[in-house]
């Protein structure tokens, strides 16, 4: 029998409220110093304000760092690990998207080793051993607070980071630097605006699908996967058309919570090595590129997981989708398809400045992202470079 390996997040803490438990888990820990890294729009946002309330209430002080980039570099990580061993604080707590996260886990990750180190000497490289990580002991407890429904990134081990001189991007992180806590609190994601809705829900639905149907053995996740799809099929759409619906906003929250647990110990695939370098060398937001991406991937690997997309299929459709194992598999991808038109995503290359001559660049460097070593399909750089010709 094949061996599966699982990797489990820290406490989490889901719904309405959640965030407000911030003072009571730093205290818990022993905290009474805590450093934040913060996005600076949900800072202006006032987003911030509950976990400010709940450190007051407590009596832990904190520094705010908001020098938050979206796709943090290895330059923006340095200065948020010096920042944070300056602070002389107890505990790492991060408050954002995709981007902040990643930053906090970056950070907990650098602090634990010499501050002589890079975030590059982490790196996890094709065909190359990273360097031993610092003992997860001299890591700072960490919290993660997310304030969109679809990274995940509050109950993953990983950030990504852009290497500034090429625009790479790569992982850092393994067991030892999944945050410790997370507070998933779906009130923080009333007033994301439509746009970023929508693509931050098709991050989670890639993850959920990725996973699903990934090389990698992990059977007991498989019906919270579904689970998880069926809940971006139902709410996605509203979640974006009306934003202040609580019912969409915590099963959207809940569905990148599975996401984040479902890649963690199942992985990515060839979407994801895609998406990359759309952000990398395009700009592209993640999500969108996801979105973008993931109908010619799933399109393409479809012969690798003729059975797992046709139950992708009625997770998507809400009921079982009639016909043989083909053409069910095949109406996943029209679901998909039909999905980012319902919420008003681009859906061709070229509607988000993505030109031909790109093409070559951008499949170099998919094939040089990790993540389609789990795709249930091969691919090749030849491959990569077709799937984005089909999607311009
Ligand atoms: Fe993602």
């Amino acid at each position: 029998m094949q061996t599966s390996t699982y990797l489990w997040p820290g406490t989490v803490h889901f719904g309405f409220g959640a965030a407000g438990l911030v003072g009571q888990e730093s205290q818990a820990r022993g905290a009474t110093s805590a450093f934040i890294i913060v996005d600076p729009g949900v800072m202006k946002a006032g987003l911030l304000d509950v976990v400010l309330d709940s450190l007051y209430a407590v009596n832990v002080i904190f520094s705010i760092y908001d020098k938050v980039v979206p796709n943090p570099d290895v330059e923006s990580v340095q200065l948020a690990a010096k920042a944070y061993r300056e602070s002389k604080a107890h505990i790492l707590i991060g408050v954002g998207g995709g981007s902040a996260l990643d930053m906090a886990k970056a950070v907990k990750l650098m602090v634990g080793g010499p501050a002589s180190a890079t975030v590059w000497d982490y790196a996890t490289r094709l065909g190359d051993d990273r360097r031993p990580y610092p003992p997860a002991s001299k890591m700072p407890t960490t919290i993660a607070i997310p304030t969109t429904a679809g990274t995940g990134a509050e109950v993953t081990p990983w950030a990504v980071i852009t290497r500034g001189e090429d625009q790479l991007k790569f992982g850092v992180g393994d067991a030892t630097t999944f945050p410790d806590v997370a507070l998933v609190d779906p009130t923080l994601t009333l007033t994301l605006p439509p746009f970023l809705t929508a693509a931050t829900g098709m991050d989670a639905l890639s993850h959920l699908i990725e996973a699903y149907v990934s090389t990698n053995h992990n059977p007991l996740l498989d019906p919270m996967i579904v689970y998880g799809i069926e809940l971006v099929a139902r709410s996605l759409r509203p979640a974006v058309a009306h934003g202040n619906n609580p019912q969409a906003r915590a099963d959207m929250m809940q569905a990148s919570l599975i996401g984040g647990i479902a890649i963690s110990s199942k992985w990515l695939g060839a979407c994801h090595s895609l998406a990359h370098p759309l952000s990398g060398l395009a700009g592209v937001h993640h999500g969108l590129a996801c979105g973008l991406m993931l109908p010619h991937q799933m399109a393409y690997s479809l012969p690798g997981a003729l059975a797992r997309y046709a139950a992708v299929a009625d997770a998507l459709r809400g009921e079982s989708v009639k016909g043989g194992v083909r053409e069910r598999a095949l109406a996943a991808v029209t679901a998909v398809t039909d999905l980012l038109q319902d919420i008003a995503l681009p859906t061709r290359l070229r509607d988000v400045g993505v030109t031909e001559d790109l093409i070559p660049a951008l499949a170099k460097a998919a094939i040089t992202d990790l993540n389609w070593w789990t795709n249930p399909r091969t691919v090749s750089e030849e491959v990569m470079a077709a799937l984005y010709e089909a999607a311009l």
